[in-house]
């Protein structure tokens, strides 16, 4: 029996964890930032899969049976090839989630013109992942792309609410919504992006909805448990929240809370020996 694991390439996941355990206090959460390697966003297939499987396997190490990676990136790079290929050799008992699938699941509820606009990482939108995962639940829709590949790296170094730093997130939404003026729905498909959610909704018209993943993958979460009881019974349930970062503690529980919400006491770990 082991903690929930929860992943991501730095601060990013701390909002899916904040909506995870709003949703279900009961549990025990393991969080990893793999910080001193973020962003993932720009990195190639192979890179994003053995880091995230590094950090997967740490996870497990640590006892937890199941892991939740709370990166879209990683999500979309790595995560099928961790079940498929990994998976079965690790441990076939323990299991790897994402957030995609849940998110994918939903979204078409959200609109009304059948448009969806994505903002997301360079990997994540390279990857066609939401394109080809919303197509097969809500083949209605169309969905429209814009990579953002300066905001993870601004948010991470909190330069986002900078001058400098808004112009360059207002370019990339403006330029989203140049691709087609019907779309109604914005999906904030990177978890760094919660951060930035008022910001963006400034920027679009009254009518466009701005959404983020965090209550979405909570519910998916929540909906998982109840079905699979036996891996339910697994997790252990103390109300414990435990952060590990790659990083220096002091930067990360500095910057932390502004994700969680919380005031956060982070232990370092290094992922590559
Ligand atoms: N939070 C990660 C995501 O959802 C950020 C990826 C990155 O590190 O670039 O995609």
């Amino acid at each position: 029996m082991g903690p929930i694991g929860i992943f991501d390439s730095g601060y990013g996941g701390l909002t899916i964890l904040s909506d995870i355990r709003e949703r279900l206090p009961q549990y025990d959460y393991l969080y990893l930032g793999d910080n001193a390697r973020a962003p993932y966003g720009t990195r190639s297939f192979d890179v994003v899969y053995e880091f995230t499987l590094e950090a997967v396997k740490e996870l497990f190490d640590r006892g937890c049976e199941l892991v939740i990676l709370a990166c879209n990136t990683s999500s979309a790079k790595a995560l099928r090839t961790i079940q498929q290929k990994d998976l079965p050799h690790i441990d076939p008992d323990k299991r790897v989630l994402g957030v995609l699938r849940p998110t994918t699941e939903i979204i078409s509820q959200f609109t009304k013109s059948n448009h969806i606009g994505i903002l997301a990482t360079e990997g994540t939108v390279n990857s066609q992942s939401y394109v080809i995962e919303i197509g097969k639940f809500a083949p209605q829709c169309e969905v429209h792309q814009q990579a953002c590949p300066l905001w993870v790296p601004l948010i991470e170094n909190n330069e986002h609410h900078t001058h400098a730093g808004r112009e360059f997130i207002s370019k990339d939404v403006q330029a989203l919504l140049e691709e087609c003026d019907q779309i109604d729905t914005i999906l904030l498909a990177c978890t760094h992006y919660p951060v930035l959610k008022e910001y963006i909704e400034s920027l679009v018209p009254d009518h466009v909805k701005v959404i983020s993943q965090g209550k979405i993958v909570a519910n998916g979460i929540a909906d998982y448990l109840r079905r699979h009881p036996w891996m339910d019974a697994k997790c252990t349930k103390n109300g414990t929240v435990t952060f590990l970062t790659t990083e220096s503690k002091e930067e990360f529980d500095r910057n932390a809370s502004d994700y969680f919400g919380e005031k956060v006491e982070s232990m370092h770990i290094s992922l590559n020996h």
